[in-house]
């Protein structure tokens, strides 16, 4: 027993964190490409102080009750925490952080990279020019819509939809956006954004941009219904989670053209199998989960992730807490 607390990391993160956690804490690092698989995951955290987590693993009940009354802290390595039961750790009494503010940019920096790729066709365009297709200037080659000028609605205007809307401002856009209740006028006015009510922004908007957080209202926002409003012309991002939208409704949209084009960060399930219908489709481009992954912010998760689980351990309030009131005294 070296008396030092012993924490569980689920997977080899960033240095910028790693190395703190290491220098303080006996580590057991799960050095597997792939998370844990849920049999490991149990035996894994038995006993431990501290559980640094992926949006890959699900922090239950069940996982609780395998780690054991000692367990203090659940640190999330991700902004988001639909994968961790928060009122189960809140009834335990353990603290759960996350990373937010840190990626903010960085997201947002992807979710116009996936707008104007899927307006602009980039990925089609390239595998045109490798497949040895390219073999004049083609009048009518790879056309697509603008981005300038055009509209953005952007659902969930939290930190990284209002970072979206900012950078819409150089494209002369005109944005809507859509939340559960109507911002501030200062922040509209710095955003230059517009209150419009879901059904309204999906019908007059261009691109869509999905910024919400995963909880059961979000559930299939986007469904067969929602992708109806939405014009033939228009394009479908989505950076939040992947349930937000229901896949097999947009599969049918976008084999019908009933939308133009989807860009997906995320997607229902994730990974996608091999052989999904979404990736057969010329005009769905997917990425795997990478909005955050900029080295310099991947450090900082890291770090931010890092801090929590030290502050956790040792009982203190974690930097960026999401239960905050686990530390407040009984009323
Ligand atoms: C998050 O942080 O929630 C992203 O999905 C991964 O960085």
């Amino acid at each position: 027993m070296s008396g030092r607390p012993r924490v569980f990391v689920t997977r080899e993160i960033p240095a910028e964190g790693l190395d703190a956690i290491r220098a303080a804490c006996d580590t057991d690092l799960w050095e597997g490409e792939l998370p844990p698989p849920r049999d490991e995951l149990l035996r894994r955290v038995a006993g431990v102080d501290g559980l640094l987590a992926l949006l890959t693993d699900r922090v239950d009940d069940e996982l609780l009750d395998a780690a054991g009354p000692g367990l203090r802290v659940v640190s999330n390595y991700a902004v988001g925490f639909d994968n961790v039961d928060v009122p189960a750790c809140t009834r335990r009494g353990i603290a759960v952080g996350n990373t937010p503010g840190v990626l903010t940019e960085t997201t947002a920096d992807l979710a116009w990279t996936l707008l104007m790729a899927a307006a602009r066709r980039v990925a089609e365009a390239d595998h045109y020019v490798r497949d040895g297709r390219w073999l004049t200037w083609g009048p009518l080659t790879l056309l697509g819509p603008d981005v300038h000028g055009s509209t953005l609605g952007i659902v969930g205007f939290g930190r990284i939809g209002q970072a979206v809307a900012r950078r819409a401002q150089g494209f002369g856009m005109r944005v809507l956006y859509h939340d559960t209740k109507r911002l501030p006028p200062a922040v509209e006015e710095e955003t230059r954004a517009t209150f419009t009510p879901l059904d309204d922004l999906l019908a007059r908007s261009d691109f869509v941009s999905l910024h919400v957080t995963l909880t059961a209202e979000t559930r299939h926002l986007i469904d067969a219904r929602a992708l109806a409003r939405m014009r033939p012309s228009a394009v479908l991002v989505n950076t939040s989670r992947g349930p937000v939208v229901d896949t097999d409704a947009l599969v049918t949209a976008l084999r019908d053209a009933t939308i133009w084009a989807a860009a997906l960060d995320v997607t229902d399930p994730e990974p996608l199998p091999v052989g999904h219908p979404l990736v057969a489709l010329d005009n769905c481009l997917v990425v795997p989960h990478i909005a955050s992954a900029s080295l310099p912010t991947r450090g900082k998760m890291a770090a931010m992730a890092a801090a929590n689980l030290l502050a956790g351990v040792r009982g203190e309030r974690l930097p960026t807490a999401v239960n905050p009131e686990v530390h407040e005294p009984p009323a």
